[in-house]
């Protein structure tokens, strides 16, 4: 099955019996990965209630075009922009019609008016019905609009007929959704980047830190969520807006980092670590502010664990890529930093040009290779990046391509 880990699926329940399979469809997207929002039309909720679809898409559940609480939270606009794709399952002759003639008067036919994602619709009602020459000319005037149907199925139905009218299966209806969309390279593996700089506290109000942005991090991070894979990403003080589709978790120092990395580490596939962590922090951190009462203050330094080695020396360790910021002799001591810390692949680049900045350069170092990527801006060489990571995860599993 084609990937939907990371996507963002609007499922619109409307009055059918077939209503109560959606609980087991919801369930099926998440676990494949996807966010679900699911709105309900009020016939809906006389075959299945809001709080079962809640609980199993663990989001609220969209009832009212006219709620003020859920339109406070995401209105029937933002609904429609949030969404990668709306699944109309079941959906009834009723709410068919409603479509072909782009009729808007509940929450859920609002939505599907306002979306410019792929919609599609899972029939399910009486053969009958289904054979309807009415049915049948807004069937057409749907698809002609592009929107996809999936089913119905053949078989018996709730009414005691037979025929064609059934809903198709959830299973069938996630393979049906997932066969929309590309997967990417990067399909449901977990990914853990940490970015940022780090700081280190002097006195409550004082710290060392560096000039990192961030920016190389947010940016392998929002890539990596474009090809599919579940990230995590663990960023020190930067002021960049958090990327969405993703767990971030915020630190302050190295020791910080350190603990948050292990933690996400302990299931992830790739580890990249992109952070300016500082190599020293101060010995004592003083409790109050420090006065200024001398001509000359000595701050004694002590050495912060190497988060990336840590890593790499854990039994199950992740595929682990790291960077190098260099002044000088940028490759060769790009090569030294991936032999040292037994590194899978390390991205050497030269600290001053790419702190701060917008575009980078890097050397790609492995074992055996090395390659320049870039110049470019931060996100094309991520993309550049993360192809070459993706590239040496299927040398090293043939089996799972
Ligand atoms: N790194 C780390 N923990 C540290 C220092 C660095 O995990 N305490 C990681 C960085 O995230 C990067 C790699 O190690 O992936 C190399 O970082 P860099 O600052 O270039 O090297 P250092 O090990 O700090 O060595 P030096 O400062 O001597 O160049």
């Amino acid at each position: 099955m084609k990937s939907l880990s990371n996507k963002r699926i609007l499922l619109g329940i409307t009055g059918g019996i077939a209503a109560y399979k959606c609980a087991e469809l919801a369930r099926l997207f998440v676990k494949a990965g996807a966010e679900v929002s699911v709105v309900m039309t009020r016939a809906a909720q006389e075959f299945v209630t809001p709080l079962t679809l809640q609980a199993l898409s663990g989001r609220r559940v969209y009832l009212d075009l006219l709620d003020a609480e859920a339109e406070g939270a995401m209105g029937h606009i933002e609904l429609a922009r949030w969404a990668d794709l709306v699944l109309i399952a079941p959906a009834t002759a009723d709410f068919i019609a409603k479509l072909a003639h782009g009729q808007a008067d509940d929450l859920l036919s609002t939505v599907v008016l306002a979306c410019s994602a792929p919609i599609a619709v899972a029939p399910a009602m009486n053969q009958a019905m289904w054979a309807d020459l009415g049915t049948q000319a807004n069937l057409s005037l749907i698809t002609e609009r592009k929107i996809s149907v999936f089913g119905p199925g053949i078989g018996d139905q709730a009414c005691g007929d037979v025929g064609p009218g059934r809903m198709l299966e959830p299973e069938q209806l996630l393979h049906s959704c997932a066969d929309l969309f590309e997967t990417g390279s990067l399909a449901g593996l977990k990914i853990v980047i940490n970015g940022g700089p780090t700081r280190e506290a002097i006195d409550p109000v004082r710290f060392i830190s560096n000039h990192s942005s961030g920016k190389m991090a947010y940016a392998l991070a929002n890539e990596a969520v474009a090809e599919g894979a579940r990230v995590t990403l663990i960023s020190g003080p930067v002021s960049l807006p958090v990327p969405e589709r993703l767990q971030s978790v915020d630190v302050e120092s190295a020791e910080e980092m350190l603990q948050a990395c292990l933690l996400a580490c302990t299931d992830c596939d790739v580890f990249i670590g992109v952070a300016a962590i500082a190599d020293y922090r101060p010995d004592e951190v003083a409790a109050e502010k420090i006065k200024k009462l001398s001509d000359q203050v000595q701050i004694s330094l002590v050495k912060n664990p190497d988060v990336i080695s840590e890593i790499a020396s854990q039994e199950n360790r992740p595929f682990m890529v790291g960077f190098a910021a260099e002044t000088t002799a940028i490759a060769e001591h790009g090569r030294q930093k991936l032999v040292k810390k037994k590194l899978d692949l390390l991205f050497a680049n030269n600290a001053v040009e790419t702190f701060n900045s917008d575009s980078i350069a890097v050397t790609a170092i492995q074992a055996n290779s090395q390659q320049d990527l870039g110049p470019g801006n931060k996100s094309a060489v991520a993309r550049q990046m993360l192809r070459l990571i993706a590239d040496q995860l299927s040398k090293n599993n043939p089996a799972e391509e």
